[in-house]
């Protein structure tokens, strides 16, 4: 039995501010029991759901030491899917109205997350073989393991694997700051290591220190061992060679399953196109679009960055908007306020036609994927995406571009064959 961990910043269905958490949290469920025991470990953050809370039991409590520093950390246990799911706990750090906040604050957070996995696993008495971290907020605990934990015989063998969700979220951060924070010497923080253009780099951490480095999509493994999608880290990615791999995410088919979910209308496993129609009514009520089953509704369901190709959709959607009348859109998402201001400012110019909410809501974004015709997702980059998945899923057709993980999932009509 190969005992593996998790450790992430956020998992459903605990906490979700993207795709990370849809990954973190389905992925572990799916090993087979009888050959893996994979469990997960997340930090307890005052902003989770209190529901979620109530059937957590505090396992244990201890001390976390920091450099100089030394922090309180409670551990917490529960069960999702499955799954068991360990909570680090500590006031100080996680009590923020969202699990992430400005980077001064967050290298050290996260810092004390890394190094509280480490320090709780024995005392839980969990020696995985592998730790699987993800994204710059892990970055540090394969460098904690090998600088700070390695003579202790209870984690010579513990291998690491480090996944990058997004190479642009890097956790950079002034060297002293982090030296100060971690303990870690001198020798860690060349440009070999931890140190990228003048400053600590807390993703360059794990990709350099992991055994093992993987990526969401075969795609953009390539595009970011190149100059162009490298974002400053092509040459640390590089010097992995075979070790880095891309291997592309999945999606939890049950919890997006167009027969089933509670969250939609009119449920449909056969005939999409009867029960398209009829999500597509409720949505445009919704919604306040203009009540039409003949109009092509294209949906949008995005964090609101230049990543997912907001400024090409401002160049070309008007244009689209008046090429034709039956043509409406309908925007969830939150995120950058000038995108947040063009969608609200296009609702407010094409009423009935464009409709935006700007806001997190899991239930519209179902309704989206189930009752729209098309899906637009024009990334200027996308290490896999899920939302073009979830559209697929709900037989809603996706518009993207062919970058990173949308090449590798979504595939081009073919206008001779109409395929
Ligand atoms: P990323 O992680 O880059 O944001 P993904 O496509 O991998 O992109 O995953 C996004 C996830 O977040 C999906 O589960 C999607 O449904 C969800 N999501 C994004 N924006 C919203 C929103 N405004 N309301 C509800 N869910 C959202
Ligand atoms: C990141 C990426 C997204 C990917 C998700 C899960 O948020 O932006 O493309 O699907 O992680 O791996």
């Amino acid at each position: 039995m190969k005992k593996v961990l998790f450790a992430a910043s956020e998992a459903v269905p605990f906490i979700k501010t993207g795709g990370l958490a849809d990954v973190a949290g389905t992925l572990p469920a799916n090993f087979p029991k009888n050959q893996y025991d994979v469990r997960v470990i997340l930090p307890l953050y005052a902003c989770m759901d209190l529901a979620r809370k109530k059937n957590m039991k505090r396992i244990l409590e201890c001390q976390v030491s920091l450099n100089w520093r030394t922090q309180y950390a409670g551990v917490y246990q529960t069960q999702a899917a499955g799954v068991t799911y360990y909570l680090i706990d500590n006031e100080y750090y996680f009590s923020g109205p969202s699990p992430y906040d400005a980077i001064y604050l967050d290298a050290e957070k996260f810092a004390y997350f890394s190094k509280a996995v480490l320090t709780v696993l024995p005392l839980i008495g969990f020696q995985p073989d592998i730790i699987h971290c993800h994204d710059w907020q892990t970055g540090l605990l394969p460098v904690f393991l090998r600088e700070q934990f390695a003579g202790d015989p209870f984690y010579r063998k513990i291998k690491t694997v480090f996944t990058i969700h997004n190479l642009r979220y890097q956790g950079r951060w002034f060297i002293d700051a982090i030296r100060d924070i971690t303990g870690l010497a001198d020798h860690c923080f060349t440009y070999d290591r931890l140190e990228s253009y003048g400053k600590a780099n807390l993703l360059k951490g794990g990709i350099v220190y992991a055994d093992a480095v993987t990526t969401v999509s075969s795609s953009y493994c390539k595009e970011i061992c190149t100059p162009e999608g490298g974002e400053g880290l092509d040459g640390a990615l590089r010097a992995r060679g075979s070790s880095l791999q891309g291997i592309l995410n999945g999606l939890d088919y049950e919890v997006y399953h167009p027969g089933k979910d509670p969250l939609i209308a009119y449920p449909y496993s056969r005939s999409f196109s009867a029960y398209k129609a009829s999500n597509k009514a409720v949505l445009q009520e919704r919604m306040g679009l203009k009540q039409d089953p003949d109009t092509f509704l294209i949906g949008i369901v995005s964090r609101l960055t230049d990543q997912k190709g907001m400024d090409l959709i401002a160049c070309r959607i008007d244009y689209v908007l008046q090429s034709e009348e039956r043509i409406q859109l309908v925007v969830l998402g939150t995120g950058e306020e000038r995108y947040e201001h063009m969608f609200q400012e296009l609702a407010a110019r094409y009423p009935g036609r464009a409709a935006a909410q700007i806001a997190y809501q899991e239930d519209a974004a179902h309704q989206i994927y189930a009752g729209c015709d098309a899906f637009l997702m024009p990334s200027m980059f996308e290490p896999c995406g899920l939302t073009q998945m979830m559209s697929l899923r709900y037989g809603t057709v996706p518009i993207v571009r062919e970058t990173g993980g949308l090449k590798d999932t979504v595939e081009a009509y073919n206008e001779f064959e109409h395929t």
